[in-house]
């Protein structure tokens, strides 16, 4: 199997596998993933909670969640597409309260006649979790898959055509030809690890032969990724089984798989399947995909949501959302510098090339979440990678710089074959 990356987003990307009527009306579906809502109540940021959201090297907006996902939500209300597809990491640790909130925010969508279709993913559902009401942490009630499920049953899980009986798996049928798969790809709860069962993966085959025997095509979603993204995060990121899952749903037709769990806006494409990562709603630019599905093509297009116009609409005093652009960006910035300078420091003893050095690599770091590789001098890319040969920040950067293929200097614009 040929495959192709892209270690970036190409913003519009058309498939077209064979000709499609002009007059066909494609299903306009969103897709959104690893928002990891909190809900202010039980997560105020301060504290030793804001301390260690920001120190932690993720980047996640976790202070504004709230307020950009009403962004979003209106957005959606304006854009009216037909679903949206939420590929899990739904809530920041599994905390019942945040499920809750956030089946609340859906509700607002789902009243206007859109359709929500939700996964789990690795932090949904925990075992165990906590919530944060002053800053400080407190033992908080978790979610049971059953009860996923039950917070959950306006979203995917009623109305679908078949639920596997070994996972929280579903297929829904959109009824125009369309069934979309949404895979419950966590190994077992409260694990980083993807993988589907030998069950799931017998209840996938027949639902995917039914699909094909209706006439119907599949889209599928799942929170781990088919393909390898990042040879460095395969491990935990990607689906153990995803050569044998990608297979299985390419014989029955499907080209195109949607998940999440990397928070890097990106994708990989085979001859036979594309896979596409959505960035993680939680980070700057707060990107969702918009997808015009036609039964024998379609088109994705990534959109960052606009938090500063929703601020001003709803007319917010608060500079940081008026002004959103730099502050999620340097928020961002910020989180990834301080994790370079940490190692660059410790491993250059030129002050002036060290700070060159992090400032390139935070800067790289951006763009790779953000899937915008503009404006980046890449000129000493590879005496930046020679200097710091042998740490893990080194090790973390190569894989943004090079490309699977041949181990070359990504050039910009990256070109798939
Ligand atoms: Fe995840």
């Amino acid at each position: 199997m040929k495959k192709f990356v892209s270690l970036l987003l190409v913003f519009i990307m058309i498939f077209s596998f064979c000709a499609c009527s002009p007059k066909e009306k494609p299903i306009k579906i969103v897709t959104v993933t690893d928002t990891h809502f909190t809900g202010k109540e039980a997560f105020s940021y301060e504290g030793t909670f804001a301390l260690a959201n920001d120190s932690n090297g993720t980047g996640k907006q976790v202070k504004y969640v709230e307020e950009i996902f009403d962004a979003f939500v209106s957005e959606m209300l304006y854009e009216k597409p037909e679903y949206i597809v939420i590929t899990g990491d739904i809530v920041f640790n599994g905390a019942k309260a945040s499920h809750l909130a956030f089946a609340e925010k859906l509700k607002v969508l789902s009243e206007e006649g859109i359709k929500i279709l939700v996964l789990p993913g690795n932090h949904d559902i925990t075992g165990s979790s906590f919530v944060f009401p002053n800053g400080e942490a407190e033992v908080a009630e978790s979610v049971t898959p059953d009860e996923f499920r039950e917070i959950y049953s306006e979203f995917g899980y009623s109305g679908g055509i078949s639920y596997d009986e070994n996972s929280l798996s579903y297929v829904y049928d959109t009824e125009k030809g369309v069934r979309i798969f949404m895979l419950d790809t966590n190994v077992f709860y409260g694990a980083t690890l993807g993988n589907l069962s030998e069950a799931t993966l017998i209840w996938l085959e027949e639902q995917l032969s039914s699909c094909k025997e209706a006439g119907d095509v599949p889209i599928v979603a799942g929170h781990h990724s088919l393909l390898s993204h990042n040879p460095r995060f395969d491990l935990n990121y990607k689906l153990g089984n995803g050569d044998k899952v990608s297979e299985i749903i390419t014989e029955y037709g499907g080209n195109l798989y949607l998940c999440g769990h990397l928070h890097t806006q990106h994708f990989v494409h085979t001859e036979e399947i594309t896979d596409i990562v959505g960035g993680g709603f939680c980070v700057y630019p707060h990107r969702y995909g918009v997808i015009d599905f036609f039964k024998e093509s379609w088109t994705y297009e990534s959109k960052a949501t606009s938090v500063s116009a929703y601020a001003e609409n709803i007319g917010s005093t608060d500079e940081n959302l008026l002004q959103y652009s730099d502050f999620g960006y340097n928020f961002f910035y910020d989180n990834a510098y301080a994790q370079a300078k940490e190692t660059i420091y410790s491993v250059v003893n030129d002050p002036e090339l060290a700070e060159k050095y992090s400032v390139f690599s935070a800067k790289l770091n951006v763009a790779y979440f953000g899937g915008v590789f503009s404006d980046l001098d890449l000129s000493f890319a590879e005496d930046f990678i020679a200097a710091t040969e042998g740490t893990g920040w080194s090790s973390y950067m190569k894989t943004i710089l090079l490309d699977t293929k041949d181990n070359v200097y990504c050039q910009w614009p990256l070109e798939t074959e």
